[in-house]
Formats: structure tokens, C-alpha cells, sequence
């Protein structure tokens, strides 16, 4: 049944995002706080048994679309242990990456059939990778985005956009779709604790499309059919292989058709991506005590859009997002 997974207008919650760890072997500046983060003591993470429990008890009330997250969810040194499990569920499996450890997990994947790879990359220019995650590993992802593909995976290409950081490679990037089959997604830069958002670094969906409108014919701009649960409004340049798209939080939130519940890896259940007030589960589970109320209670308390963070002015105010996590202790 899927009325557990209901909440009260009317939205079934069949994608359930799971963050594995609080880690990452990058330091992008929108996703994690210069100093760092609070780690959950290590005792207060999820288990792989706990993460294929508390999964199981989605599933049997209809979840059928598992996406693991980080943290960078490849770092879980038991990473190939959790997908095994998993995979016994009747669920499409993915995960959410930055792309470093592709290469020594591709086998992995293809044996626990992930597919489809969301993979995060925001510069096609090596130094500016470096300034982005404080990392030199532009090389190593761009081989493994090969990788992905020379192995026929589905990837999609996850680019937050920042004013004067990467506006200017809008186009570069959908020129890559030409003859790269990936879907490229812009994704207007969101406000977590720590990361300094501020509504004037963000490059809204108006401003991406602009920009496409100006360096490509009108008749060569193909608008494709919204998914069912987008996140992204997807468009593709006539006779590129791939295609792109635009993921905007802030200025067009796509809130009404919101199927997504997230699992963070220290137990708590987050209703909204915007929302701090969270659901223990992994303590009652570790008592032994049913979880299935506590999920059912989480759902109904569910925000018709971003936490109650109705407009835009909303989205300004520090205050409201103030106590959420970090966007690495989030997963996305
Ligand atoms: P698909 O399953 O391939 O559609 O991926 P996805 O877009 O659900 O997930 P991904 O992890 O690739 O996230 C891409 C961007 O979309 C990230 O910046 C996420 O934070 C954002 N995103 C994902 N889900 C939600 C959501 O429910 N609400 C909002 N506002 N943003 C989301
Ligand atoms: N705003 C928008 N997207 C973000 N991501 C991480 N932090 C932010 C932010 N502040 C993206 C990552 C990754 C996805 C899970 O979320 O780039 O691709
Ligand atoms: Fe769903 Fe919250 Fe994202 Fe809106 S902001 S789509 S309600 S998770």
C-alpha cells in the first residue's frame, strides 16, 4: 500500500534517497563549510544490515527507487556490501558521485546492475575544478565520465552554477551534449548552513535559458516532456546525442509533484531537503521498536513546498535555513 508514504496533499513518496556517510575526498565550497562539519560519532551511523532494514520497510510500502548518496557515497568502505543487499530489493538502484572512484567500483556496478549515474561536475577547465573542491582530480573524473560511457551507463552530468565561477561554461557544457550521450543538468545554487549562498551568486533558470536562446537557433531548441517526478526541465539541441537541463529550486520550485524522502547516515529521516526537524530512526530500530509510525508521522508533516519556505524573500532569510545541515551531511 502507499498510504503510509501519503502525505496530506496527496504526494506519494516512492523515491527514497539514502546518504551512506558525512564524508567526501572533495571540499566544494557550496557543499561543505571551509571548517568543516560536526561528524556523527561513528557508532551513530547506519550499519549496512541497518540501511537494508530501514530500506526494506520503505519498500514494503512503496518506495521502488533507491538513490545513495554522501557524503561521497563510494568512500563507504563497505559500499559493495550495501548495494548487495539492496539489490535484493525490488527497486531501481543508483547513486549520486563525484566521479574519483568510479574506476576502482565499475565492476561493482555493473554486477548489482546501477545503471544510472549522476555524476557531479561543475567546470570543464582543470584549474577551476581545483578552486571548486580544493582537489586536483579534474583528470581522473573526465577519464572515468569516459569510462561510464565506453561501459554504456546513463549519466547525468550535475552542474551547480555560480555567478562568475562557471556562468560563462553554460554553453561549453551543452555543447559537450553534441557528442557526449550524457543530460547535463544546471542546477541553481541552493542555501545550506555553512555555505554562504546569498541569491546574487545564484544563476537562475531565466538567465540559463537566456543564454541558449542567444547562441542557438529558436528552432534548434527541442523543450522534451517533463518526467513524472522531474527535478530537472529538460531541453535538447537538435541532433546532439545528449541533452540538458535545468534544476531550479529557487526561482521554479517543482515542489507539486515531489516524490522524494531522504535517510541521512546517522538514521533521521528529512522530509524536505529544506527541513530541520527530522525523524530519529535508527534508535527505535536499535530498540526494536517499529519504525513504521514514526515514517507515516514524518510524511504528514511534510511542507506543501520547500520546508514552508514559500517564496523566494523566504529563501533569503539566513534564519530559515540557519539550523539545517550542511549540504554534505544532506546528500542532495
Ligand atoms: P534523478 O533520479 O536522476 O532524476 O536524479 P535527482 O535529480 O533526483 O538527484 P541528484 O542527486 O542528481 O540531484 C541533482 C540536484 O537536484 C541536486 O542539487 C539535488 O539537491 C537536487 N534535488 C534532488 N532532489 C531534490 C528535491 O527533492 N528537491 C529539491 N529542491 N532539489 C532536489
Ligand atoms: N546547491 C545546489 N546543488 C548542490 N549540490 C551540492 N550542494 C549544492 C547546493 N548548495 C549538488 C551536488 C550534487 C548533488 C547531489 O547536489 O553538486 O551533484
Ligand atoms: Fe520536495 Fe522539499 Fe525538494 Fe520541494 S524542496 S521538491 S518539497 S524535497
Amino acid at each position: 500500500s502507499n498510504t503510509i508514504l501519503t502525505d496530506g496533499f496527496g504526494r506519494k513518496h516512492n523515491y527514497l534517497r539514502i546518504s551512506l556517510l558525512e564524508k567526501c575526498n572533495l571540499r566544494c565550497t557550496y557543499c561543505m563549510p571551509a571548517d568543516g562539519i560536526a561528524l556523527s560519532p561513528k557508532a551513530n551511523l547506519m550499519t549496512a544490515d541497518e540501511i537494508f532494514s530501514i530500506a526494506q520497510t520503505f519498500v514494503k510500502n512503496g518506495v521502488d527507487k533507491i538513490r545513495l548518496t554522501g557524503g561521497e557515497p563510494l568512500l563507504r568502505k563497505d559500499f559493495p556490501e550495501i548495494v548487495s543487499k539492496l539489490s535484493q530489493l525490488d527497486i531501481s538502484l543508483s547513486i549520486t558521485t563525484n566521479g574519483i572512484l568510479i574506476d576502482r567500483y565499475i565492476d561493482v556496478l555493473k554486477q548489482f546492475k546501477i545503471k544510472k549515474i549522476n555524476l557531479s561536475l561543475d567546470t570543464l577547465v582543470s584549474s577551476k575544478f581545483h578552486t571548486i573542491t580544493l582537489r586536483n582530480q579534474f583528470e581522473k573524473v573526465i577519464d572515468n565520465l569516459h569510462l561510464l560511457l565506453n561501459n554504456d551507463f546513463q549519466v547525468k552530468v550535475n552542474v551547480v552554477l555560480m555567478k562568475g565561477f562557471n556562468d560563462n561554461e553554460i554553453i561549453d557544457f551543452v555543447k559537450l551534449t553534441q557528442f557526449l550521450p550524457i543530460s547535463v543538468r544546471f542546477i541553481e545554487f541552493m542555501p545550506f548552513a555553512g555555505n554562504e549562498w546569498d541569491r546574487s551568486k545564484m544563476v537562475s533558470q531565466s538567465e540559463i535559458l537566456s543564454l541558449v536562446e542567444n547562441n542557438f537557433a529558436e528552432n534548434e531548441i527541442v523543450k522534451l516532456e517533463d518526467e513524472k517526478n522531474f527535478t530537472s526541465r529538460n531541453y535538447k539541441i537538435k541532433d546532439f546525442q545528449g541533452d540538458f537541463g535545468i534544476i531550479s529550486s529557487i526561482t521554479n520550485p517543482f515542489c507539486d509533484s515531489c516524490n522524494r524522502i531522504r535517510l541521512t547516515a546517522n538514521g533521521k529521516i528529512k522530509n524536505c531537503l529544506f527541513s530541520n526537524s527530522e525523524t530519529d530512526l535508527l534508535t527505535p530500530l536499535r530498540s526494536g521498536e517499529s519504525i513504521t509510525n514514526l515514517i507515516s508521522d514524518a510524511i504528514l508533516n511534510k511542507k506543501k513546498v520547500r520546508a514552508g519556505m514559500v517564496s523566494i524573500e523566504e529563501m533569503d532569510d539566513p534564519v530559515l535555513h540557519f539550523d539545517n545541515r550542511s549540504m554534505i551531511a544532506i546528500g542532495g
